[in-house]
């Protein structure tokens, strides 16, 4: 059985992620791909469960090295549940955020140093890397401005602009550093336009 990859989508908030799987996922399958398709943090029962602590706006602020250490648990689960199988089961796996969400939030966002991520990166993941990383790119105002208005923020949307200026360097500063793992969407253009620049980018990895 060929081992199936592994393909994350990370932006900031409002970016288009969650918009957008269904469409990637068809795509994919049109070249007759079996996927599994979930997100992060959660994909589990556990990891779900992880996810809620995670967001509740109704908690005090966490030490940023618990919610770093939450978001590792909660992959720990779901590597080990649910991507690891999938991807020895032939499976493609579409996950909706992963580790790079870590350096750009807790990392460049909260201010937690790289290396340290990096060490919880090879704990949690060995070798494991994704195969592509679809980046939605889009200014953090725009981004944010859209992600308000699906209704109440959870405690990552109430963080300032610079948090998400900050998120948003990290992510281009990752896609540069990583060329042949990262594809870059311009995610300030209309679905139309989005979801053109995704059937490129999928028929790209066919060439
Ligand atoms: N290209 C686009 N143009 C205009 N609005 C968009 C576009 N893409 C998504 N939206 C809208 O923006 C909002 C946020 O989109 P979505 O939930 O997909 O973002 P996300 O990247 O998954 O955010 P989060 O990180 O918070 O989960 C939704 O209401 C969606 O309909
Ligand atoms: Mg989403």
């Amino acid at each position: 059985m060929t081992r199936g990859k592994l393909i994350t989508i990370e932006g900031v908030e409002g970016a288009g992620k969650t918009t957008n799987l269904p469409y990637i996922q068809q795509q994919l399958e049109a070249h007759k791909l079996r996927i599994l398709h979930t997100r992060e943090p959660g994909g589990t029962e556990v990891g779900e469960a992880i996810r809620e602590i995670l967001i509740a706006p109704a908690l005090p602020a966490m030490h940023q090295d618990t919610e770093l250490l939450l978001m590792f648990a909660a992959r720990a689960e779901h590597l080990k549940k649910k991507i690891e199988p999938a991807l020895s089961s032939g499976k493609w796996v579409l996950c909706d955020r992963f580790t790079d969400a870590s350096y750009a939030y807790q990392g460049a966002g909260r201010g937690i140093s790289l290396e340290r991520i990096a060490q919880l990166e090879g704990w949690v993941q060995g070798a494991l890397r994704p195969d592509y990383t679809l980046l939605f790119d889009v200014d953090a105002h725009t981004g944010l401005g859209r992600a308000l208005s699906r209704g109440e923020a959870d405690r990552f949307e109430q963080e300032d602009i610079d948090f998400f200026n900050r998120v948003r360097q990290q992510y281009l500063t990752m896609a540069d550093n990583n060329p042949q793992r990262y594809r870059v969407i311009d995610a300030s253009a209309g679905l139309a336009e989005v979801q053109q620049q995704l059937r490129h980018i999928i028929a790209g990895m066919f060439a």
